[in-house]
C-alpha cells in the first residue's frame, strides 16, 4: 500500500494567509527550514493509479498539481480520474471544502458518517457533486468498511472508522449546547486501514483531543499511525499573540507536555509515528529548531506535502 501526504498542515495551511508569526514568514520567506505545506489531506493506493483521499482539503486543486498521479494520463479517457473515492474523518473546512473541487459529474464514492454526510446534505453548494454520479455512502462506527473502486470493484482496502476525543467542526459549533458545543461522536473519527490481506496497515487520526487508555492499547504495536500534530503547546497561539484559542478548545492535543501526544505514545511500541495537520504556529515545523530534535528522538517524524509512505 503506499500513502501519499498530499497535505500535512493544519486548517489554513502553512503559512496561513493572515499570519505573520515568524513561522509564517520564513515560510514565506522560502526559509528552507520552512518549507510551507498545504492543508491537511492524504491519498492512499494499492497500484499507484487508483486512488482514495481521505479528506478533501481547500488546497486539493493544487494537491492534484503536486501529485500527477491523481490526475489522468495519457492512456485515460478524455474525462477521467483516478481518484476512487473521498473518505471525510469530520465536516471540518480544511476537510471537506476541497470537495467542491471535484465538481461535477465525475463518478467517484463519498464516505463519511451520517453525521457529516447530513451536514454536506443540508448545505447545497455540495450538489456540485452531481448525486447521480457521486455516491454518498455512510459509514457507521466500529463497522468495517470496503472502499469500492468507481466500477463498483472492491479495491481490497478495508476501513473500520471508530470515534476518538474531539469536536464539532468550527462552523457548526452550537453555544447553546454547552461546553462541547453540540459534538458527537461521529463528529471526529480515526480510521484504521487493512489491506488485501487483511492485515492493519496504518491508523489516520488527524484530529484527537486526549489519548484514553483504550486508544492507546487499540494503536499499541502497529505499523504506522499519521497523528493529530496541530500544536506544539495547547497555549501557543495565545502566549505568541496570533490567536485567542487553546488547543483543547480548538478539539487538539498538543505535541508536547504531560498531556501532550509525545507523552501518551513514549511506551507504545509503533514501528513509524508521523505528525499531521501541523499548525503554522507550531515550532516542530521548523527543520532546524529544539521542538523539532525533541520530536524526532522521540521517534516521531513530521510529515510534509509529497512525502511517500509504502508500506
Ligand atoms: C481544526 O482542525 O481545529 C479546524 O480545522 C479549525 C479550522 O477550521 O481552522
Ligand atoms: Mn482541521
Amino acid at each position: 500500500m503506499y500513502i501519499r501526504v498530499l497535505g500535512a498542515a493544519a486548517g489554513g495551511g502553512y503559512p496561513q494567509w493572515n499570519c505573520n508569526h515568524p513561522n509564517s514568514r520564513s515560510a514565506r520567506n522560502k526559509d528552507p527550514n520552512a518549507i510551507a505545506r498545504t492543508q491537511s489531506s492524504i491519498a492512499i493506493s494499492l497500484d499507484k493509479k487508483r486512488w482514495f483521499i481521505f479528506n478533501a482539503s481547500p488546497d486539493l486543486r493544487q494537491q492534484l498539481w503536486n501529485n500527477p498521479e491523481l490526475m489522468p494520463s495519457a492512456e485515460d479517457p478524455l474525462r477521467y480520474s483516478p481518484i476512487m473515492g473521498v473518505l471525510l474523518t469530520n465536516a471540518d473546512v480544511d476537510h471537506t471544502a476541497g470537495l467542491i473541487n471535484l465538481r461535477e459529474s465525475q463518478s467517484f464514492n463519498l464516505y463519511g458518517t451520517e453525521r457529516v454526510l447530513g451536514v454536506l446534505q443540508s448545505n447545497t453548494i455540495f450538489n456540485v457533486l452531481n448525486p447521480k454520479f457521486v455516491i454518498r455512502n455512510p459509514v457507521k462506527l466500529n463497522e468495517p468498511i470496503p472502499l469500492k473502486y468507481t466500477d463498483n470493484q472492491e479495491s481490497g482496502i478495508t476501513v473500520t472508522p471508530f470515534a476518538v476525543p474531539g469536536k464539532v467542526a468550527l462552523w457548526l459549533e452550537d453555544e447553546s449546547k454547552g461546553s462541547n458545543f453540540g459534538s458527537v461522536e461521529e463528529d471526529t473519527i480515526a480510521l484504521e486501514v487493512k489491506g488485501p490481506e487483511g492485515n492493519t496497515e496504518f491508523f489516520y487520526i488527524p484530529g484527537c483531543a486526549n489519548m484514553p487508555d483504550w486508544l492507546k492499547d487499540k494503536v499499541d504495536n502497529s505499523n504506522l499511525i499519521l497523528f493529530d500534530g496541530t500544536l506544539w503547546t495547547d497555549d501557543e497561539m495565545i502566549k505568541e499573540n496570533v490567536g485567542i484559542k487553546t488547543g483543547q478548545r480548538m478539539g487538539h492535543m498538543s505535541m508536547s507536555g504531560a498531556e501532550g501526544s509525545i507523552e501518551a505514545f513514549k511506551n507504545l511500541n509503533i514501528k513509524r509515528k508521523i505528525f499531521i495537520h501541523i499548525n503554522t504556529t507550531n515550532p516542530a515545523l521548523l527543520e532546524n529548531s529544539s521542538e523539532r530534535k525533541i520530536a524526532n528522538e522521540a521517534g516521531w517524524e513530521i510529515a510534509y506535502d509529497t512525502m511517500e509512505i509504502e508500506i
